[in-house]
């Protein structure tokens, strides 16, 4: 089964993310960890996404189809979480050709819904460990080790577009890009929406539920 899951930044995408893969057989692609990574590596890819990231706006499409094609390319029979792909209708039409190439589809699109007021304490406050990328929070999640993630015991890091400046203009993209890319699922009738302000077990129970429906057909 593949999935999508879908939602402004801070919503809970990579957490949900984390608690799937614990539980059940999945992989997970995060386009935004990946280009934290070529940044991290000094990439050709890295060095261009990084000025879009850091002022919170979207890198280009072409390089992002380019990316999740070659990933897609190795994960023939896999079940996929794709976070944080697609966020344009452009993106969305491109990921179901290379499925198709796969033999494989999007099983169900998941929407975070969320009131966009709590979404820069969430982002302001979040804390990502630099090995594991284990996710915290300051207030909500603290890590009992202080800056040190109790997983795995890498440090902690702030994340660079995370700031409430860069924050605003990620969140103008969403509604610009990505608002349009949630129509375009809801049309094909594939979306279906969670709360992503509730608690994260129970957000996470929400999306089981969905799970085991999309398996029962
Ligand atoms: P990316 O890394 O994908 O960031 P994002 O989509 O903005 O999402 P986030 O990772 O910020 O949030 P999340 O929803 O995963 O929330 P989390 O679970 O961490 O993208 C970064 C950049 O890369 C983009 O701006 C763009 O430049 C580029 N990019 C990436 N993909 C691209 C693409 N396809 N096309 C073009 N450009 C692309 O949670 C956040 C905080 O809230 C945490 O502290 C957590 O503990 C807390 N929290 C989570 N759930 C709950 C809950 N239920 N209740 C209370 N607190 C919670």
């Amino acid at each position: 089964m593949n999935i999508i899951l879908i939602g402004a930044p801070g919503s809970g995408k990579g957490t949900q993310s984390r608690l799937l893969i614990d539980k059940y057989n999945f992989v997970q692609l995060s386009t935004g960890d990946v280009l934290r990574a070529a940044i991290a590596n000094k990439t050709d890819v890295g060095f261009s996404a990084k000025s879009y990231m850091d002022q919170g706006k979207l890198v280009p499409d072409e390089v992002m189809i380019a990316l999740v094609e070659d990933y897609i390319l190795g994960q023939k029979g896999k079940s996929v979480i794709f976070d944080g792909f697609p966020r344009t209708v452009a993106q969305a039409k491109s990921l179901d050709l290379m499925l198709e190439k796969n033999a494989a589809q999007i099983d169900k699109v998941i929407y975070f819904k969320i009131n966009p007021q709590i979404l820069v304490k969430r982002l302001t406050g979040r804390r990502t460990c630099s090995q594991c990328g284990e996710i915290y929070h300051v207030e909500t999640k603290p890590s009992s080790k202080g800056h040190i993630c109790e997983k795995c015991g890498g440090s902690l890091v702030h994340r660079a577009d995370d700031r409430e400046e860069v924050i605003g203009e990620r969140l103008a993209q969403f509604e610009k890009n990505t608002g349009p890319t949630i129509e375009f699922y809801r049309g094909l009738k594939r979306l279906v929406e969670v709360d992503s302000m509730s608690e994260p077990d129970v957000v996470f129970k929400e999306i089981e539920k969905v799970l085991a429906l999309a398996n029962k057909g």
